[in-house]
């Protein structure tokens, strides 16, 4: 039986805590840390395996770019991080230089995998990976606003004692700051939220705004994220073909294209089988062509 390998390249707040959950869930049989920084992959790989004989038989190690080769999924979680008032759209100049390398090295060693991208901006980050790369856009894959939406739920079943996991409303778009809210189709079991629109209003802001506060509190998020790409490496692995709003691009949705954006998308061996139409409103429709162009703009500041 061939083995599961995931590489993850860049062993920072949300790379170390990506691999720990993976490595807690016995996701994968080997698990490669690749970072600049060889010292920090190597403390994080001698201190995850120390903690193997309370595990499974995951093989962790802190490898090279050779170690991508026979990888099922490389998730990429390098680069600069926002810090206190920083927006992600400030990363973009940075973390394109970074990715420029970091790519060049990846597609040396892998042609059939499945990139899983994080850094930030991310949805350009994932459509300049997929510009880089040449490979079937089904196979680069941006978290995009799967941990919004995750955000989201929890703040509604907060608001109104239900669990998030029977919530189910999506936030699309830009994992940022032009992100949008589909209260439209938001539901739970099919009937309507039943809440104000200053209560909506105020649970969207701190939904989108999220990130800020907890950078502010702590200086960067790692915990849900991590959660966020390990359910997407678990789509994948277990061909699940779960509806999932990552980071994919858009042809002609709802007359955007061109454009990494997260939307729910069916997510299995393949990567992005598919991706879903939401029956969204006139102002949505209107809020997602914003957050498009916003894309756009910033696709061309860097030429790609
Ligand atoms: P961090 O600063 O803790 O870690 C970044 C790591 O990347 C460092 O260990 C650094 O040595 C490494 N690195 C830098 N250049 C590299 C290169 N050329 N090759 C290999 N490794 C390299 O940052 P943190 O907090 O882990 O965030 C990482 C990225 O993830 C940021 O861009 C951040 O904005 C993004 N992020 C995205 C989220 C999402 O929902 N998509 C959620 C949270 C963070
Ligand atoms: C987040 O939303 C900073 O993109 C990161 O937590």
């Amino acid at each position: 039986m061939n083995k599961t390998k995931i590489v993850i390249i860049g062993v920072g707040a949300v790379g170390a805590t990506t691999a720990y959950t993976l490595l807690l869930r016995e996701r994968a049989d080997e698990l490669v840390l690749i970072d600049a920084n060889k010292g920090k992959a190597k403390g994080d790989a001698i201190d995850m395996n120390h903690g193997l004989p309370f595990l499974g038989k995951t093989k962790v190690w802190a490898g090279e770019y050779e170690d991508c080769r026979d990888a099922s999924i490389i998730v990429i979680t390098a680069g600069a991080a926002q810090r206190p008032g920083e927006t992600r759209v400030d990363l973009l100049k940075r973390n394109v230089g970074i990715f420029e390398s970091i790519m060049t090295e990846v597609l040396k060693y892998n042609q059939d995998g499945i990139l899983l991208i994080a850094s930030n901006p991310v949805d350009i980050m994932s459509y300049f990976s997929w510009r880089k790369s040449q490979w079937p856009v089904q196979r680069i894959i941006g978290s995009g606003t799967l941990l919004d939406s995750s955000r989201f739920r929890y703040l509604i079943g907060e608001e109104l004692g239900i669990d998030p996991r029977s919530v189910h409303a999506h936030i699309i778009g830009e994992h940022g700051d032009s992100e949008l809210p589909v209260w439209s189709l938001a539901n739970i079991a099919g009937t309507r939220i039943p809440l104000d629109e200053a209560t909506k209003e105020r649970i969207f802001t701190n939904t989108r705004d999220a990130a800020y506060e907890i950078i502010s509190a702590k200086g960067a998020t790692y915990y849900a994220i991590a959660l966020a790409l390990d359910r997407i490496c678990t789509a994948i692995l277990r061909d699940e073909g779960a509806v999932l709003n990552v980071s994919t691009l858009l042809q002609d949705y709802h007359g955007v294209s061109d454009v990494y954006l997260g939307v729910p998308c069916v997510v299995d061996r393949s990567g992005v089988r598919e991706v879903l139409k939401l029956e969204i409103s006139e102002l949505e429709r209107e809020q997602l062509h914003r957050s498009a162009q916003k894309m756009k703009e910033l696709i061309h500041s860097i030429e790609i």
